[in-house]
């Protein structure tokens, strides 16, 4: 069964081997619809937004696999389905580049503001003169990236096409860091020295609430912020306050906490700050790429066989 609709090659693929129920609303479908069907599914697609926790895997006792058309697994309880010996399969490697460019795409849009000066003539302003904030300089600035897994190397790459330095923070100093021409730092080094902060970590128990006062604290006044990862990770109450003081300079975020974040939300009322509704990977190409892969993770834990892109190999087929 799949939570919420997917793409038609993703989907045929699926309808040729399985009878398929699908919640075709882009509401999220009720838990309890969703007990229901899981009573006699054996395969699940999910989606990032259904709570794939011990309460619904025991609702399900002929699952056999959960396939999710993300990177990101934080809503899933990865140690109940391996207690059960249930695979879970990611979708890794097919959204990095995507999910670099719209990173890299918000360092671009906010030191230059190209959503204020689009404003700025959508409203008929420009008449004498453009009285926008000025943006900063990239070229011989410092970058730090918090998590330099593969989206972080492919956001480095940008970042060195533009002149930037660079400098990382990762739970391990990685081994070709000379080659990517990234420095390797401790996380308070990072946030004293970076002039752009991105952050790209998977959320987990260690990253929830990674940024807080006592971080943003730290970092230069003319720091920006930029988040891709996941809303958690910020402590969104200390990042108000520090953008309403001008204890850093700007932030702009991929991903918030709440998310969705409301119209009326008080970070929505700064003028030093861009968000944009988690749109990471959301491209023609990359979301079909993702599509299928979570569908032969799924097809692959139907027939017993091994998943392209498992979370927990150690429950693949015995
Ligand atoms: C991912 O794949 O984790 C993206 O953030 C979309 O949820």
């Amino acid at each position: 069964m799949l939570t919420g609709k997917t793409w038609p090659a993703a989907l045929e693929a699926i309808q040729k081997e399985c009878e398929v129920k699908v919640w075709e609303d882009s509401s999220p479908i009720p838990r309890s619809l969703l007990m229901e069907w899981l009573q006699e599914a054996e395969g699940l697609f999910s989606t990032g937004d259904v709570q794939v926790n011990e309460e619904l895997l025991a609702a399900a006792p002929n699952l056999r696999v959960v396939a999710q058309s993300s990177v990101g697994y934080d809503n899933i309880d990865i140690e109940a389905c391996t207690r059960r010996g249930i695979p879970f399969g990611n979708t890794p490697g097919v959204l990095v580049e995507a999910t670099a460019d719209l990173t890299f795409a918000l360092l671009l849009s906010s030191a230059r503001r190209i959503h204020e000066g689009w404003e700025f003539v959508k409203s008929g302003s420009w008449k004498n003169g453009v009285n926008i904030s000025l943006g900063v300089d990239l070229f011989g600035k410092t970058l730090g990236i918090v998590g330099m897994g593969d989206i972080g190397c492919a956001v480095a790459r940008r970042a060195r096409a533009c002149g930037l330095k660079l400098i990382y923070h990762n739970r391990s100093q990685r081994a070709d860091d000379q080659l990517l021409e990234a420095q390797y730092v401790s996380f308070d080094v990072l946030l004293e020295q970076a002039d752009f902060i991105i952050v790209l970590v998977p959320l987990s128990n260690n990253s929830r609430g990674m940024f807080g006062r006592k971080e943003f604290a730290k970092m230069k006044s003319s720091a920006y912020f930029i988040n891709a990862s996941r809303g958690p990770i910020v402590d969104t109450e200390a990042l108000y306050e520090s953008l309403r003081t001008n204890q850093i300079a700007y932030a702009a975020l991929d991903v918030t906490d709440p998310e969705p974040i409301s119209g009326d939300h008080p970070l929505l009322s700064l003028s030093n700050i861009l968000i944009t509704p988690h749109v990471g990977s959301a491209t023609y190409e990359t979301r079909n790429r993702m599509a299928n892969l979570a569908a032969n993770n799924l097809l692959a834990g139907l027939r017993g066989e091994k998943l392209p892109a498992c979370v927990n190999p150690s429950v693949q087929v015995k």
